[in-house]
């Protein structure tokens, strides 16, 4: 059904970290057909987050040239692209609610010509079967892969941080892909540090920002899963610890960002919601 692109204007925000918790949410805590893919060359840190979760099958998976971008794209290019076929390429993390799409294999986009066009197109026809497609896209307002893609996405998920000169450079808007200007977007603040002086509240209203602004808290566990290639493995066994659980403002934040994301492309949070202990 819709497209969520998550986008950085620079590198090294917690763009993925930020795509593979809200997809981990999604995908444990809401009845919806999810897919979570990555439009990267060269960098598959979207994927190797969840490794752990299916490790065998996973390897087969993410080096089979039968599965993933690669195999899509050339389906697409012989005509034989269908919107329920595509999730028979992607590797399933929670049947029925969370599929990963593993990305391209090739190091970079050289002798690619139009590879924007194609993905954008694969992903025009996966939406006919999943109703979130959550994309990690590649950072920057140079690449045309990111362009498209935020010209066909409904809610752009914008990845900063604390940092005064990257949130500067956002606010300016001098680097921004140009499909950008009107969409419908929302900030979502990675490795959040509640305690800086330029906290949420100071940092929307020193930037006049007017968009739905977010926070994923820096979380030390959360890093510990993400390097252990474990993110769906610790959310299944963590996310609804209580208050006292060091990493509870971790899953609060998570889930209103998510909650926000979901209601933004027209889902009925309340109805999707699975209720806690049915999953
Ligand atoms: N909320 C968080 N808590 C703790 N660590 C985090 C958090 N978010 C991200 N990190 C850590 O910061 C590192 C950089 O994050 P990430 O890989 O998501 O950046 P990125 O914006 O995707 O970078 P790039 O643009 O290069 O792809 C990760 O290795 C991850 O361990
Ligand atoms: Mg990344």
């Amino acid at each position: 059904m819709s497209i969520i692109t998550f986008w950085s204007p620079d590198h090294g925000r917690g763009k993925t970290a930020n795509c593979a918790a809200a997809g981990a949410m999604v995908g444990l805590d809401y009845d919806i057909r999810t897919l979570i893919a990555r439009t990267q060359f060269g960098n598959s840190s979207l994927e190797d987050a969840f490794i752990k979760s299916k490790e065998l099958q996973m390897k087969n998976f993410v080096t089979s040239a039968a599965t993933g971008m690669d195999a899509l794209e050339r389906l697409f290019k012989t005509k034989r692209l269908s919107a329920s076929g595509i999730s028979n390429h992607t590797l399933s993390l929670e049947p029925g609610r969370l599929d990963l799409l593993a990305g391209t294999s090739k190091p970079d986009e050289s002798g690619h010509e139009g590879i924007e066009h194609v993905i954008a197109a694969i992903f025009d026809e996966a939406r006919r079967y999943y109703q979130a497609i959550m994309l990690d896209i590649e950072s920057g307002g140079a690449n045309q892969i990111t362009n498209q893609l935020i010209q066909s996405s409904d809610l752009v998920v914008v990845n900063l941080s604390q940092d005064l000169s990257s949130l500067e450079r956002y606010a300016s808007q001098e680097q921004w892909p140009c499909a950008l200007q009107g969409k419908n977007k929302m900030i979502l603040l990675g490795q959040y540090d509640p305690h800086s002086k330029y906290n949420a509240t100071n940092i929307r209203r020193k930037f006049g920002i007017k968009d739905p602004l977010f926070v994923i808290p820096y979380c030390s566990d959360y890093r510990d899963a993400f390097n252990d290639k474990d993110v769906l493995g610790w959310f299944r066994r963590t996310r609804n610890a209580g208050r006292r659980h060091g990493s509870y403002p971790f899953f609060q934040e998570v889930r209103k960002a998510v909650k926000e994301m979901l209601s933004q492309i027209g889902v009925n949070t309340e109805i999707k919601r699975i209720e806690r202990g049915v999953s």
